[in-house]
C-alpha cells in the first residue's frame, strides 16, 4: 500500500496561492504562518496531478462537457459514502459552492426576503445575503459540552418569516457533525415554515473518526422535498483552485427550477481540470483520503494537547470534521484589537478574527486552519504560547 507523506513542508510562497501571498494585503505584513484560508499546505494527491498532466498532452483547451467517467465517478462516490442516489439526473455541476449559494439566493428569493443562518458561521454565509439585498437573519449558536449546538428555541422564533436557510453541514468553523437527529429537528421546523435549506456539505468527506457525516437531503421526506445540497471535491482532495463542485436536489421542482437558472447561466461548461481532478479523485482517492484523515486527526490531538499543556486558558471547540478549530481567548480579558495585534504582530501568525463569523459576538475568538504538516501546527501554537503564556 503507497504511503503518502504529509510532513513536507512545500513552499507555497509565489505560487500565487491566497493563503501564503495575500499576507501583506490582508494581514499587512509577510513574515506570518498563516492558519487562516481553508485549504491545507499538503501537495495535491498524485493521481489528480497525473490526470492533469495527461490530459494536457492534449493540446487544445476549447469548450468542455461532463464526461461518462466524470459522473460515474460523482455518482459512486455520494452512494458510497452516503447513501444518496443520483442516477436521474439530480446532480449539476456548479464551479464552486459560494457562488451555487449565491445562484440558489438569486433563484428563490427576493431583495427583502430574510435568510437565515447559525453563527459563528463562514463569512460568505453572512456576505451573500446582505451584499444582495436580503435580510439576514442569525440565530446563535450555543456551546454544549465543548462543541457548537442549535439553540432550537431560537431557531424556531427566528426562522419564521424567512425564505431560506443557509446551513454549513459539517460546520464551519470547527467541524461540528450535525446527527440525524438534529437536522430532522431542522427538516421538521424548515418544512413547516416553508424554508428552503441549503446544505453546504463542502465538508463532508473530511469528517474524522469516529463521528459520520450525515447528508441532510437523506433524513427525511421532508428534508429531501426543501433542500439543495452542496458537496465537492476541492476540500476533500485539496484542489479548491480548480473550482470544482456539485449541488444535489431530490425534489423534481425545486431541481427543475433551480437547474435551469444554472444553465441559463451558463455555469454547466465547467473547465476541463475541473472534471479531470475531480474524477480522477473520486475514482482513486479512498486510500489517500483515509491516510491524510488519519493525519489530521493526530494534529487536532496535537493542537489538544499543546492548550491543555501550554495554554489552558485558550478554550477550544475542536474539529470533528475538517480541520478547522475555533479557539476563544476571552478569558485573557485583552480587547479584540489587541489580541489582534498580538497575534499578528508579537506571535507572528495568521488566523482568522472570529468577527468575520458573526460580529463583535465573536471579538475574542480566532479559527486555527490544522490541515498543515504537524511541525508548522506546533511552530504556530509555540509562537502564540510565546505571546500569551506569559500574559496573564
Ligand atoms: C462551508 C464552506 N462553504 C464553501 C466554501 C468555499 O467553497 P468554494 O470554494 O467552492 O466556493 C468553504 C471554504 O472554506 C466553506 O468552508
Amino acid at each position: 500500500m503507497k504511503q503518502y507523506n504529509f510532513d513536507d513542508i512545500i513552499e507555497r510562497k509565489g505560487s500565487d496561492c491566497f493563503k501564503w501571498d495575500a499576507l501583506p494585503s490582508m494581514y499587512g505584513r509577510d513574515d506570518l504562518l498563516p492558519m487562516w484560508v481553508a485549504d491545507m499546505d499538503f501537495r495535491s494527491p498524485d493521481f489528480v496531478m497525473d490526470a492533469i498532466r495527461h490530459r494536457c498532452e492534449h493540446e487544445v483547451l476549447g469548450y468542455t462537457m461532463p464526461s461518462e467517467g466524470y459522473w460515474q465517478a460523482v455518482e459512486s462516490w455520494l452512494e458510497r459514502r452516503y447513501g444518496i442516489n443520483t442516477t436521474n439526473g439530480e446532480l449539476h455541476f456548479i464551479p464552486g459552492i459560494v457562488a451555487g449559494i449565491a445562484y440558489a439566493l438569486l433563484c428563490f428569493t427576493n431583495p427583502g426576503d430574510k435568510v437565515l443562518v447559525t453563527t459563528p458561521v463562514y463569512p460568505p454565509f453572512l456576505n451573500l445575503p446582505k451584499e444582495s439585498g436580503r435580510m439576514l437573519v442569525c440565530s446563535q449558536l450555543k456551546i454544549e459540552n465543548g462543541r457548537f449546538a442549535i439553540d432550537f428555541d431560537d431557531f424556531e422564533q427566528k426562522v419564521d418569516g424567512c425564505k431560506m436557510f443557509i446551513m454549513s453541514n459539517p460546520h464551519n468553523p470547527a467541524g461540528t457533525v450535525w446527527g440525524a437527529d438534529v437536522l430532522r429537528h431542522i427538516a421538521d421546523i424548515c418544512k413547516r415554515h416553508n424554508v428552503i435549506v441549503i446544505s453546504d456539505e463542502i465538508h463532508a468527506d473530511l469528517t474524522l473518526s469516529p463521528h459520520k457525516h450525515v447528508s441532510y437531503s437523506t433524513v427525511s421526506d421532508d428534508a429531501r422535498s426543501n433542500s439543495i445540497t452542496f458537496m465537492a471535491p476541492s476540500k476533500t482532495f485539496n484542489i479548491a483552485g480548480l473550482g470544482s463542485s456539485v449541488c444535489y436536489i431530490a425534489d423534481e421542482a425545486l431541481r427543475k427550477r433551480f437547474f435551469g437558472w444554472l444553465d441559463a447561466l451558463g455555469v454547466a461548461g465547467g473547465n476541463i481540470f475541473a472534471f479531470t481532478a475531480a474524477e480522477a479523485a473520486f475514482a482513486n482517492g479512498e486510500e489517500w483520503l483515509r491516510q491524510m484523515l488519519d493525519y489530521l486527526k493526530e494534529n487536532v490531538l496535537a493542537l489538544q494537547a499543546f492548550l491543555n499543556d501550554r495554554l489552558p486558558k485558550v478554550k477550544a471547540v475542536l474539529p470533528e470534521a475538517s480541520y478547522l478549530a475555533w479557539l476563544d481567548f476571552s478569558d485573557y480579558g485583552i480587547p479584540h484589537k489587541e489580541l489582534a495585534d498580538k497575534l499578528i504582530n508579537e506571535a507572528r501568525v495568521a488566523l482568522n478574527d472570529g468577527t468575520t463569523f458573526g460580529g463583535s459576538d465573536y471579538e475574542c475568538c480566532f479559527r486555527i486552519n490544522l490541515g498543515c504538516p504537524k511541525s508548522m501546527l506546533l511552530d504556530a501554537l509555540n509562537r502564540i504560547a510565546g505571546v500569551f503564556q506569559t500574559t496573564k
